[in-house]
């Protein structure tokens, strides 16, 4: 049994800041952000966009490649999406910035929009790291059902309406987008989703919340609230972290053999699709792993950090400008509010 990655796609708002926008609205600089994130701008939505729009965007041209369609008409798109909706039978929307709080999830909201009347959906808060627990996810519960043929796995964050414009070292980081892939169930050997490793380690929950809103702090009658429900991270802490999570599971997933394809090594791989929070988080574990720089994906200069949708945005980016190929080995690594990480091997 194999799930198969039949279809990408990403949506990105066409607002696009650069960090001199930001520095004409707050005490920053483009010399600063570089420096310390590799961010050059990021992309951020309307007041009317939530989550879902990004996510049904996203999904839609996931369905549209995966029925053959990679164009750019809009009404040729969404017809050769409505082909494969019916067929959706599971969707998982993973997102720190849904459109509800609690309920609805966002992936109900997304199944209403796409059409995708047979399927079950769901949201997965498992920070930047939710693309790779949802692909999993996803995998396990098509594996069990031999009903279940088909999954679309979505990443969609609008980050840009949760943050706090007064801290600085936080709001610069983030930008909003989405990114989607269907998964198929398949008869293959040794391609599609062939290993994940998931981890998770909560005794750092306050490294990165949102602390506000929930019941642990819920708003109270007559209380004034000058900052809404935001993004706090302690930097540090969550950098220090994030080059370890990255090097644990690159090891961990090249360390023991996977059935079909034995052991994996640094030549094997074609691509590394790291989240991308940081570009210097990515450098130093890279060099920690003596892995060369090439191997990596980056496009963080581009979109800033969108958190669970970093990872689907860069494969769709990757598969339609032709630089993934078929038969390619890629390792996806995921690390996040929760504290999670984690990573998935994947043939093309
Ligand atoms: N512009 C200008 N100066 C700034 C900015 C800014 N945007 N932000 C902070 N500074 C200043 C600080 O005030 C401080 O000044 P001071 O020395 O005068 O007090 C100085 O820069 C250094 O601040 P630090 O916070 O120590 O900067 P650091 O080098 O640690 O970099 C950063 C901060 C980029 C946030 C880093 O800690 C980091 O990347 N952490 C990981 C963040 C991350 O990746 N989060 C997301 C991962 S998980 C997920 O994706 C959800």
């Amino acid at each position: 049994m194999a799930f198969e990655i039949i279809g990408t796609g990403r949506a990105v708002p066409p607002k696009k800041v650069s960090n001199n926008d930001l520095a004409a609205q707050i005490d920053t600089s483009d010399e600063w952000i570089r420096s310390h994130t590799g961010i050059g701008s990021r992309h951020y939505a309307e007041d009317t966009v939530a989550c879902s729009d990004l996510g049904i965007e996203a999904a839609l041209n996931a369905m549209a490649m995966a029925a053959g369609y990679t164009g750019e008409n809009p009404a040729e798109r969404d017809k050769a999406a409505a082909e494969i909706a019916p067929t959706i039978d599971i969707i998982i929307l993973a997102t720190a910035t849904a459109d509800y709080y609690g309920t609805p999830s966002t992936a109900c909201i997304v199944q209403d929009k796409i059409g995708a009347k047979s399927a079950a959906a769901m949201d997965i808060t498992a920070g930047c790291t939710g693309f790779v627990y949802g692909l999993e996810t996803a995998a396990g519960l098509l594996a069990v059902n031999p009903e279940r043929k088909r999954a679309l796995v979505i990443g969609a964050e609008v980050l840009s309406k949760l943050m706090n414009w007064d801290d600085r070292g936080t709001c610069v980081l983030f930008g909003d987008g989405a990114g989607a892939v269907v998964l198929e169930k398949t008869n293959a050997e040794n391609k599609g989703i062939l290993k994940t490793l998931l981890y998770a380690d909560g005794s750092g929950n306050e490294s990165l919340l949102m602390r506000r809103g929930g019941t642990r702090n819920p708003f109270k009658k007559g209380e004034v609230i000058d900052t809404g429900i935001c993004v706090e991270m302690n930097g540090q802490e969550v950098y220090n972290f994030a080059v370890g999570a990255i090097s644990t599971t690159i090891t961990a997933l090249m360390e023991s053999p996977v059935e079909g394809l034995g052991n994996i090594t640094v030549e094997n791989i074609s691509w590394i699709v790291p989240h991308q929070a940081n570009a210097r988080i990515v450098q130093a574990a890279r060099r920690r792993l003596r892995i060369p720089e090439e191997k990596f994906y980056m496009n963080i200069e581009e979109y800033a950090n969108t958190s669970s949708a970093t990872i689907p945005i860069a494969l769709d980016e990757m598969n339609r400008s032709g630089k993934l190929k078929k038969g390619d080995l890629v390792l996806t690594v995921g690390f996040g509010g929760g504290l999670t990480y984690g990573g998935n091997i994947i043939i093309w």
